[in-house]
């Protein structure tokens, strides 16, 4: 959770909010809204729910509202720190906002960005036959010829 609260930020709004559930009354509820193909993460002992305001953070000209952008980088820092700590962090958008949103009396000002599955590794024997095939491929990605590209339009 560190490493996320010191990720940069447009003038330093640090708009990420984090609730972060690992007992066992907040739990459950979590698990219970989480979407079916997000069964793996049943088994994760902390579940972060992100969430941000538009007005925490910068909005400037060309609708550019900063909060989101900052939020998904505080994400990237504890997805990193995570894995250098030899655990595993995974974002999830399968679950149901609505749902979690009642839950945990998140006011409707916020946005309800992405809940974190957060544990060590375990088992691959526990995952579905598409998810194991995953876990053993190399990482798929887009060429990068594909994603930058130069004076093309
Ligand atoms: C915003 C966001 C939402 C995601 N939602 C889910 C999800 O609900 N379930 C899931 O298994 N993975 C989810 N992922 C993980 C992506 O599916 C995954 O990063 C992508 O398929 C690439 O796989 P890799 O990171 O294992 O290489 C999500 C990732 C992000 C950034």
């Amino acid at each position: 959770m560190t490493a996320a609260t010191l990720a940069p930020s447009c003038a330093n709004k640090q708009p990420w909010r984090f609730v972060v559930t690992q007992s066992e009354d907040s739990l459950p509820r979590v698990r219970a809204r989480l979407s079916e193909g997000n069964y793996w993460a049943q088994r994760a002992p902390v579940i972060v729910l992100v969430i941000t305001r538009d007005d925490l953070d910068c909005r400037l000209e060309d609708d550019r509202n900063y909060a989101l952008f900052d939020t998904g980088m505080s994400v990237m820092a504890m997805l990193t720190q995570a894995e250098a700590e030899g655990l595993y962090a995974h974002p999830m958008a399968g679950f149901d906002s609505a749902g979690l949103r009642g839950d945990f009396a998140i006011d409707d000002g916020y946005r309800l960005v992405t809940v974190i599955a957060l544990g060590y590794p375990g088992s691959i024997e526990v995952l579905n036959e598409k998810h194991q095939d995953a876990e053993r491929s190399a990482r798929s990605r887009k060429p990068l010829q594909e994603v930058v590209k130069f004076d093309s339009w």
